[in-house]
């Protein structure tokens, strides 16, 4: 392992906002976030494959009174956002390192108000559709997680991904569906706020429009 992943390792293992194996809350967070970590109410939204945790971490300054948790099984990149949040002083701000298909081992149902799946891997349609963040056995997960009024949001810059997510989401049959191909120019614009991820201003940089869409369940 590289010294520099080596030191995200320690950090995480170290940093008071990161959840994983090993650490006590991992085993007991299920149905304890407003209790044991975040010790309020507010509500709970999470960024699905965070990566770095652009949208954890941009999220929580904008919106203060809502708690944010990043998810991802990379160690070392949630360590990044972990950091950030620290140094900015983010209260309303966990990581999880889990994987996305375990959700339900940490969330009770109706606990989480959005779910935000930011440049998800796309996957192939043939050997990688059970990997998808949007296949059917994942909306599922989804609309147990949500409450009754949450909303799911999609971003990515691929295609064929955006289309195959739009389908199955018509498919599953969910309520209040809208998209656009090209967020920047659209009116839609200002739902995401602004905030780029990593994948996004890489793929932006090479041309690509950015996929957008949200549903409620
Ligand atoms: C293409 S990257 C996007 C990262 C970030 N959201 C961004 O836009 O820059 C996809 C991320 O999803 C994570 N990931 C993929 N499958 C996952 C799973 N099943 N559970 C948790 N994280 C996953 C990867 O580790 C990776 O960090």
């Amino acid at each position: 392992m590289g010294r520099k992943k080596n030191i995200r390792f320690n950090e995480i293992e170290n940093n008071h906002n990161v959840i994983q194996a090993g650490k006590p809350l991992f085993e007991s967070i299920k149905g304890n976030w407003e209790n044991s970590f975040f010790k309020n109410m507010n509500p709970i939204i999470l960024e699905l494959g965070c990566g770095k945790g652009e949208y954890t971490v941009g999220l929580a300054k904008l919106f203060p009174n809502k708690n944010f948790i990043g998810i991802d099984i990379k160690g070392d990149r949630i360590a990044v956002g972990s950091n950030q949040a620290i140094e900015f002083g983010l209260n309303n701000v966990g990581f999880l390192r889990a994987k996305v298909h375990d959700l339900e081992e940490f969330f009770n149902n109706d606990e989480v108000s959005e779910i935000w799946i930011t440049f998800p891997d796309p996957h192939s349609l043939h050997s990688g559709v059970r990997r998808r963040m949007t296949n059917e056995r994942f909306l599922r997960t989804y609309k147990t997680l949500l409450n009754k009024e949450g909303t799911l949001h999609l971003k990515t810059d691929n295609k064929p991904f955006f289309d195959y997510s739009v389908e199955t989401l018509q498919l599953f049959g969910v309520n209040d569906l809208i998209s656009t191909i090209d967020l920047y120019n659209s009116d839609l614009n200002v739902r995401h706020f602004g905030i780029k991820t990593r994948f996004e201003e890489k793929f932006t940089a090479k041309g690509f429009n950015i996929n957008y869409l949200s549903c409620q369940f």
